[in-house]
């Protein structure tokens, strides 16, 4: 059982910004599509999508609103099977899972001799795709393996291949054999890269010499509606339905438990906010269970333990962002995006958030948003504690918050935008070969 803290005057002392609910029955949760007229089904190309993972992370999430969006325009290639396939297929999505057990084992700093332990096992994979790839327009690959993938069998399947870039392409991230097969991949084999930020834009350039502005920019929508539907008035309420004390502050960290995600910096900068609370919304998706044994060691070692609260993955995410009084982003190495920026936008709350990478294009310091130095946790304790002590300065900033999130991070203009992007390469692609059998 979690431990409740004796009521603190401060608790519920930020005024929480309450939007009215949209239209719960059109926009079911996690979709904000559903009853958009704004794209024309007619003109999208036939799409064969691609992703490397079963788990439901950031790329999956930005995949999914785009297999609501056509389901019948689209298939889906997994290589590996989880919960992300049954979203899918619950949204009506075809999906196909082409797994190889030795090429799932390939970490991200991969070094070229397991790349050649794998072979067998890509030339397997490189093959089922480019087959399946026959009977689409274009291959759109999510993910770097699928990106690799879908590079090598260009001779099989000579379709366009477009990578929506999720990542920021340097060595914080990745090891250099990575880099460097991403760095031809895209060079030899891919017609479009789409990016979801400036930031992964600008790495992008770095890695292959492709201009910067060679790849359109293509936000993440995040579905505000979904947040709208939860009423967020009554705090009490919402916490004794999630299990969460009624009355603590509570700041809240969302997102997939892992070292660069930074979980271990809210610790640290609890250990100074003596009767603050951290919920931890997230799981460790890709392997980092050890490192979220060391959270929960480190929650003990630091005497901190009964004000953290791990509440594992959840698929209620605006109902657990509403019941925050803050929410943090602590990722110690540039976020490229950070989806979970902008819901806790459009859930009203107040965010603090790591100034590195995407970030820097959501979050207007002092505006929308609190920005700190990444992986400095006296620095976010000291942001949290000008927040907590300043309930007009932070209602002020999720009021602008709420208000950019709708703006400027629509799930139409996220799809409108990707289809625009799709349309083109597809067109270009046209144009090309026309030119090519032209006398
Ligand atoms: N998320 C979720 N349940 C959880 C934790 C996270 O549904 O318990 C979602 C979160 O709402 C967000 C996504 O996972 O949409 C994480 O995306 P983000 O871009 O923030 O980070 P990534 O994991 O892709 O690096
Ligand atoms: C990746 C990035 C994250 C981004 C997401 C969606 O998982 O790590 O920052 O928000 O993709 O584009």
């Amino acid at each position: 059982m979690r431990p409740t803290l004796d009521a603190s005057p401060l608790a519920h002392s930020l005024p929480l910004v309450a939007p009215a609910c949209i239209d719960p029955a059109a926009a079911p949760l996690g979709s904000g599509i559903a009853a958009s007229a704004a794209v024309h089904k007619a003109a999208l190309p036939h799409v064969l999508f691609v992703d490397q993972s079963g788990q439901l992370g950031g790329a999956e999430f930005a995949l999914l609103q785009l297999a609501e969006h056509y389901p019948s325009h689209m298939e889906v290639v997994l290589l590996a099977d989880g919960p992300f396939r049954l979203r899918l297929e619950a949204l009506g999505a075809r999906v196909q899972i082409i797994n190889d057990a030795s090429v799932s084992g390939i970490a991200r700093q991969a070094s070229a001799l397991n790349c050649l332990r794998v072979l067998p096992g890509i030339v397997r994979q490189v093959r089922a795709i480019a087959a399946r790839a026959q009977a689409f327009d274009m291959l759109f690959v999510n993910t770097q393996k699928a990106l690799v993938l879908g590079a090598l069998g260009k001779a099989l399947h000579r379709k366009p291949v477009v990578w929506y870039q999720h990542d920021i392409l340097t060595r914080e991230h990745f090891g250099r054999v990575q880099l460097a097969v991403v760095k031809w991949a895209v060079r030899l084999a891919v017609d479009q890269v789409i990016v979801n930020s400036r930031a992964s834009a600008k790495s992008l350039a770095a890695l292959t010499g492709r201009a910067a502005d060679t790849a359109p920019v293509v936000y993440n929508g995040i579905d505000a509606s979904a947040f709208n539907c939860v009423d967020g008035t009554d705090m009490g309420m919402l916490r004794q339905r999630l299990g969460l004390p009624e009355h603590a502050w509570l700041a809240g960290l969302f997102g997939r438990l892992a070292p660069w995600k930074g979980q271990h910096i809210a610790l640290e900068a609890l250990t100074r906010l003596p009767d603050a609370h951290l919920v931890l919304v997230g799981a460790p998706l890709f392997g980092e269970d050890a490192y979220a044994q060391r959270l929960r060691d480190e929650a003990s070692a630091l005497g901190i333990a009964e004000r953290v609260h791990f509440a594992g993955f959840q698929d209620d995410i605006p109902a657990w962002m509403k019941a925050m009084n803050v929410i943090l982003h602590t990722s110690t190495e540039p976020e490229p995006f950070g989806r979970v920026i902008v819901e806790g936008m459009a859930a009203g709350r107040p965010v603090i958030a790591a100034a590195a990478g995407g970030v820097t294009e959501i979050v207007r310091h002092g505006r929308n948003g609190w920005l700190v130095k990444p992986g400095d946790a006296a620095v976010l304790a000291d942001a949290i504690g000008v927040l907590r002590n300043d309930p007009a300065l932070a209602q002020r900033l999720a009021q602008q918050a709420l208000h950019d999130a709708q703006a400027e991070f629509s799930v139409d203009q996220y799809v409108q935008r990707m289809m625009d992007a799709l349309n083109k390469a597809v067109k270009r692609r046209d144009g090309e070969a026309n030119a090519q059998t032209s006398p």
